[in-house]
């Protein structure tokens, strides 16, 4: 079965998500977009909600894209399951998902370039959860939800 990751936007972020999700296509992915499809203004929370949720049920992994990536971090962490992780750079990426088990990734579209972007996300991708004293951790993560 084919991986999934399920990507919003708003308006500032629709450029690069389009960019990254074509990225994560060509690693394989089944990209599934739940919006926004438009350059109107729109209000992030609204994408933020839809991919948190879509990925607290276990759809897949998640990439929300805003201008600074801020408060699409802030809106998708407010989800019980849902660890989103807001990156610039490719370190952070990768250790988000070896000792976080971040299931969520946040770029800034206003901050991060399509290139380094793009690193980001592939670096999100490729590394898993190492668990061991991690899982410990994150537990703790989540008993505060
Ligand atoms: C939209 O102007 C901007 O506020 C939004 O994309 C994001 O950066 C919020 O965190």
């Amino acid at each position: 079965m084919a991986k999934s990751l399920i990507v919003g936007s708003d308006h500032a972020g629709l450029g690069l998500k389009r960019e990254l999700s074509a990225v994560a296509a060509d690693l394989g992915y089944e990209v599934v977009d739940l919006g926004t499809d438009s350059s109107d203004s729109t209000d992030y929370p609204d994408y933020a909600h839809r991919v948190a949720s879509a990925v607290a049920r276990g759809d897949g992994l998640g990439l929300l894209v805003c201008g600074t990536g801020i408060g699409m971090s802030m809106a998708a962490n407010r989800h019980p399951g849902v660890r989103a992780a807001l990156c610039g750079d490719v370190f952070s990426a990768s250790m988000s998902r070896q000792h976080n088990d971040a299931n969520v990734l946040c770029v800034g579209a206003r901050v991060v370039g399509p290139g380094l972007a793009a690193a980001i996300l592939e670096a999100f991708l490729s590394h898993d959860f190492e668990g061991g004293r991690h899982e410990r951790r994150v537990e703790k993560i989540e008993a505060s939800s």
